[in-house]
This record gives C-alpha cells, sequence and structure tokens, in this order.
C-alpha cells in the first residue's frame, strides 16, 4: 500500500534488502526488507530484542551490516560514515536521550541547524557577511522548530534542566533541525504520559504534513501506532513477520503469535 493525498505520492525514498545483522553468532535482523515511501508514516512493532533499533542503527550507519543493501534516494548508503548519512537527509532520535545536557534548548537544536549552514572555523574568526547570513539562517529555523515542537518558552533553559516530555520533544527538534527527508523516531513516546504522548501524536502527523518527509516510528504503544501510521512493520526475532495496514497487522495471526508467544 501507498500513502496517497500528495503529488510525489508513491516514490520511492529507502529501500533496503536482504539486511542481516549479527552480533557475535546472535542474529539481531535476518533478511530484512522495506520499501519507504515519500511522505508516508511506517511504524514498527516488535517484542523487545525483535530487531527494531538495529534497524535503525544500520540505515543511520552507527553500525555496518553483515549482509544486505541499504538505498536512499537511488543510491547505496552502505559503509557511508554517519555524518554523510545525515547530510545525505536521514535523521534519528535515539531510546535513551543523547541531549547535550549542558547546552541550552536553543544551542541544541542550532549545532544541529549549523550542518545546512556551516559557517567554518574561518568565518567565525572572521566573522564577515557569509557567517551572518549563514548564522542568521540557522538561528531563524532553530527558533521556528522550537516553536513548532512546543519549546519556544524553554530556549535559554539548559537542556538538563527540561522536564523529560520537553527533552523528548526537543531531541525531535534538533532532528528536524539537520533539514531531513527521512525521520527515524526510536520510541518517541516512551516515559511519557498519555496527554504528552497525544501532543506526540498530533506533532508526529503536523511534521509529515508540514515538512512533507517521510517518518517512520518504532514504538510499543500500540494506540499511538495505530493511530497515526499509515503502514506498520512487524518484527519478531530478528525476522519481518507482516507489513500492511493497521487493520490487517491487527487481523494478522502471526503477530499475535509474536505477542503473545503462542498459536
Ligand atoms: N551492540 C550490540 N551488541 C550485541 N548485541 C546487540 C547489540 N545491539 C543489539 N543487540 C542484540 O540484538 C537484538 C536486537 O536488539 P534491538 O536493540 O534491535 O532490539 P529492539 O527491537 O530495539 O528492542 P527494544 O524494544 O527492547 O528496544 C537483541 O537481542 C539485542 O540484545
Ligand atoms: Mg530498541
Amino acid at each position: 500500500m501507498q500513502p496517497s493525498q500528495h503529488s510525489d505520492v508513491g516514490t520511492v525514498l529507502l529501500q533496503t534488502s536482504g539486511l542481516t545483522k549479527s552480533f557475535r553468532g546472535l542474529v539481531a535482523l535476518r533478511d530484512h526488507s522495506i520499501t519507504l515511501y515519500k511522505r508516508e508514516i511506517l511504524g514498527v512493532i516488535g517484542p523487545n530484542g525483535s530487531g527494531k533499533s538495529t534497524f535503525f542503527n544500520l540505515i543511520t550507519g552507527f553500525s555496518k551490516p553483515n549482509s544486505g543493501e541499504i538505498k536512499f534516494r537511488n543510491q547505496s548508503i552502505i559503509g557511508s560514515a554517519t555524518s554523510r548519512i545525515v547530510e545525505l537527509g536521514i535523521a534519528r532520535t535515539f531510546q535513551g536521550s543523547r541531549l547535550f545536557a549542558s547546552l541550552t534548548v536553543t544551542e541544541n537544536v542550532l549545532v544541529a541547524a549549523q550542518l545546512r549552514h556551516p559557517v567554518g572555523p574561518l568565518n567565525a574568526v572572521l566573522r564577515g557577511k557569509q557567517y551572518q547570513s549563514r548564522q542568521s539562517a540557522a538561528q531563524d529555523i532553530t527558533t521556528k522548530l522550537l516553536a513548532f515542537m512546543g519549546l519556544g518558552s524553554q530556549a535559554e533553559r539548559l537542556a538538563a534542566d527540561l522536564p523529560y516530555g520537553d527533552q523528548r520533544r526537543l531531541e525531535i527538534a534538533r532532528a528536524l533541525a539537520t533539514e531531513p527527508q527521512l525521520l527515524l523516531l526510536d520510541e518517541p513516546a516512551a516515559g511519557l504520559d498519555s496527554h504528552e504522548t497525544k501532543v506526540l501524536v498530533g506533532l508526529i502527523r503536523s511534521i509529515r504534513d508540514t515538512f512533507g518527509i517521510t517518518v517512520v516510528v518504532v514504538e510499543h504503544d500500540m494506540d499511538l501506532i495505530m493511530t497515526v501510521c499509515e503502514r506498520i512493520q512487524v518484527l519478531a526475532t530478528g525476522e519481518v513477520i507482516c507489513v500492511g495496514t493497521p487493520d490487517e497487522v491487527r487481523r494478522h495471526p502471526r503477530v499475535r503469535e509474536a505477542y503473545l508467544g503462542h498459536e
């Protein structure tokens, strides 16, 4: 199934095929394949240890597959450095927080925005016109993203001092500041209360609609997944057991088996 409503519907953004990763004999992901389309929201679910974060780690170059292929915009990204993959347009958040705790909220986002608007050490020293314009472009994006994520009033606080829910949204703001075409969210609702989760659902939709990007959400929160995702891929012990619409996945016998542990 492909998402509808937009002109670039059906355009492939990323494709994995035969992707396998093992750690000392344990197969974390086996023969994984998925095709991601532009502007879709895909959910990835599966019990603990089923390979969801491994899938993200492989796409973002944090870990190298033993075999298989990953193509982003029709170009292989296997073996590319994580920094190159960000430049190409893939951003992620992590299951555990990786904010710069001692930087302010603004600074956390600004460092990411500077990837697209690099000032460079020489420019930073000379502080010429190019420095001014790049710095103000990065600042502009940062301000807009903080407002978009509901963090405008927290801009000058230290990241470490933010309430937990705000920290999670700051991580998403920081990922968006790299201006990705593909955003990978690893358990963005973990630790959020039901109100914060509801806000997050609205934000995920809004991110896709506003920026026109593809979003992949790994989550254990089934309500969130079923509400926000157009397609869902289910993993169990490293294997893809099905891909389909929320309804198809809900009805799939192997999904029940994977979660309940019996036929
Ligand atoms: N760096 C690593 N070294 C050794 N084993 C690893 C490593 N990373 C992942 N694994 C193993 O690979 C399997 C898949 O892990 P992964 O983190 O992808 O699961 P997950 O689906 O994200 O689980 P969770 O829902 O708990 O986050 C697990 O058995 C895990 O212990
Ligand atoms: Mg994980």
